[in-house]
């Protein structure tokens, strides 16, 4: 199938299922394939907008007491029982933002985050790393110990990396290539699962 039939395929189907994205489809996929969502009711979805994740993840939090906060730059239309923060996701106290919301450490960080494309493949990949590594130390702020993380990143020289950077923090990351992400996208998903702790070598310098 052509990208942009494949494109136009998912984007019908979000449409008719009631999401405001396709980008629904692959949190589908990966809730389907590692779970991460089940016993969650305290998410943050990190470059929430327009906000299908944020509509996957309400709908995967069948407990009456959950707490979802989605952080955008952009203005999210409310959802029924989602908070929302408008603000870019490098603000300095973002995570007490968040804890605020919360009010008790997060079980699952979600982040989606692309930055606005330039155009020039080198700056924008970096650009996202950059996303997915601030993605990463917010993330180990607010989880609790065995929580779950996962972040887009697009795939750079660094990715191997990140990864071993990612894997300081949590006990199994596995990498995910979607089948709803196009395949000329260099985008992946990194699924970190359970969270080891901040006891000693939290050190935001080296993210
Ligand atoms: C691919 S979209 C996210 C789609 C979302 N997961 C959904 O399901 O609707 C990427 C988002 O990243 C957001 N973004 C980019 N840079 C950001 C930043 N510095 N702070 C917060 N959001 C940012 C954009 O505004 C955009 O909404």
């Amino acid at each position: 199938m052509s990208t942009w039939k494949k494109n136009e395929t998912f984007r019908k189907q979000a449409r008719k299922a009631g999401y405001r994205s396709r980008a629904a489809f692959k949190l589908l996929e990966i809730e389907q394939k590692f779970g991460i969502l089940r016993k969650a009711n305290r998410i943050v979805d990190l470059c929430s907008a327009p906000g299908s994740w944020l509509q996957v993840a309400q709908e995967k939090c069948n407990q009456s007491d959950y707490k979802i906060v989605g952080v955008d730059l952009n203005y999210i239309r409310p959802i029924e029982g989602v908070s929302v923060i408008q603000a870019s996701i490098e603000e300095s106290d973002l995570v007490s933002q968040i804890l605020e919301q919360l009010t008790l450490p997060a079980h699952v960080v979600l982040s989606d985050c692309s930055p606005k494309l330039s155009g020039k493949k080198v700056l924008d990949r970096e650009r996202q790393l950059w996303q997915a590594k601030l993605s990463l130390q917010i993330a180990v702020q607010l989880l609790e110990k065995r929580g779950h993380f996962v972040t887009k990143v697009f795939q750079t020289s660094e990715f191997q990396e990140f990864i071993t950077q990612v894997k300081d923090y949590f006990k199994s990351v596995k990498s995910f290539k979607p089948k709803s992400s196009l395949k000329r996208s260099p985008e992946m998903y990194l699924i970190a699962k359970e969270f080891k702790g901040l006891s000693h070598q939290f050190n935001p310098d080296v993210l």
